[in-house]
């Protein structure tokens, strides 16, 4: 089958530098994949090494690009701010950066411990805060510079088990927002990608495990989860030249989940 990718000219990144937060595994991993192999150079920042130095050698072999991974926690500011400057160091500037970091499991909100609540919005929302304040003066610098923030459509909706989620993927967007209208006058975007269930991915998993999954993909007006691919067109489509008007806006990639009822098409 074709990959959605395969639309985008070769070389369209090309002269591009992005650091992707969560880029070891799943939907990131496969936005690194698709930066790199148009063109890009590219960082990827995970809390295992071992991941990443498994992951970058792939993606290096894959793509024939410079790619890079760098451990850093993104709830520690100073670790995030590391990666970024190492970035900087070695590929001489820094213009994208994509928050996909995150954490996640099922729990009824009466059943989670404020450490459980704390720990997602920590990663998500806090994490996505960090990464982007750190990498600020570089996004500028760059003059070309874009936020890309990964966030869910979990809080459309009241989905169920998914409180410290939902809040926290919701002040990513907000975040989002905000950013949009404060760094447009230093030339830096910022939008994000919603991305509906996605297959081959931990958070599927964990969330949607047999026939969970089942009745999920079934309320799914596209009839299907979608692709890794789909969400990595999304990024690229949002990182070239052809967004450069689009700032601020929240693009759900998820085969119509979200607009459908009953969303998520499972009982608790
Ligand atoms: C209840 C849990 C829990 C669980 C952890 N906690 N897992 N509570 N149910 N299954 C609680 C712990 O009890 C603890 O609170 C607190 O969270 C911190 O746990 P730790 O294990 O000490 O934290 P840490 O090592 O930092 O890692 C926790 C984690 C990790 C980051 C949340 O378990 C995790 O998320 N791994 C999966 C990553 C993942 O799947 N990412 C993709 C997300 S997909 P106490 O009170 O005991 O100290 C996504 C998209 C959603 O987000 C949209 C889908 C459609």
């Amino acid at each position: 089958m074709a990959s959605p990718l395969d639309i985008f000219r070769g070389d369209l990144l090309a002269g591009h530098v992005a650091l992707v937060t969560g880029g070891g595994t799943g939907i990131c991993r496969g936005i690194a994949e698709a930066y790199a192999r148009l063109g890009a150079d590219v960082c990827i920042t995970s809390r295992k090494q071992e991941v990443l130095d498994k992951t970058a050698a792939e993606l290096r072999a894959a793509t024939g690009r410079a790619v890079i991974g760098i451990a850093a926690d993104v709830r520690k500011p100073d670790d995030i701010a590391s990666a970024i400057k190492q970035t900087v160091d070695k590929f001489g500037k820094l213009d994208t950066i994509v928050n996909g970091a995150a954490g996640n499991f099922l729990s009824p909100a009466a059943a989670l411990s404020p450490n459980g609540f704390k720990t997602v919005i920590d990663i998500d929302l806090n994490g996505s805060f960090n990464t982007a304040r750190a990498a600020f003066e570089y996004l500028q610098k760059a003059g070309d510079g874009l936020v890309l923030n990964i966030s869910a459509t979990l809080h459309y909706h009241g989905t169920p088990l998914q409180i410290h989620a939902s809040a926290a993927k919701a002040g990513v967007d907000a975040m989002t927002r905000n950013l949009a209208v404060e760094w447009g006058r230093f030339g830096i975007r910022c939008v994000g990608i919603a991305p509906g269930p996605i297959d081959d991915t931990e958070g599927m998993k964990r969330l949607a495990p047999g026939d969970v999954g089942d009745k999920a993909r079934a309320a799914i007006p596209a009839g299907r989860f979608g692709a890794i691919d789909e969400i990595a067109a999304a990024a690229v489509f949002l990182r070239s030249h052809a967004a450069a008007y689009i700032t601020g806006h929240v693009l759900v990639v998820d085969g119509g989940h979200c607009v459908a009822t009953p969303p998520l098409g499972v009982s608790f």
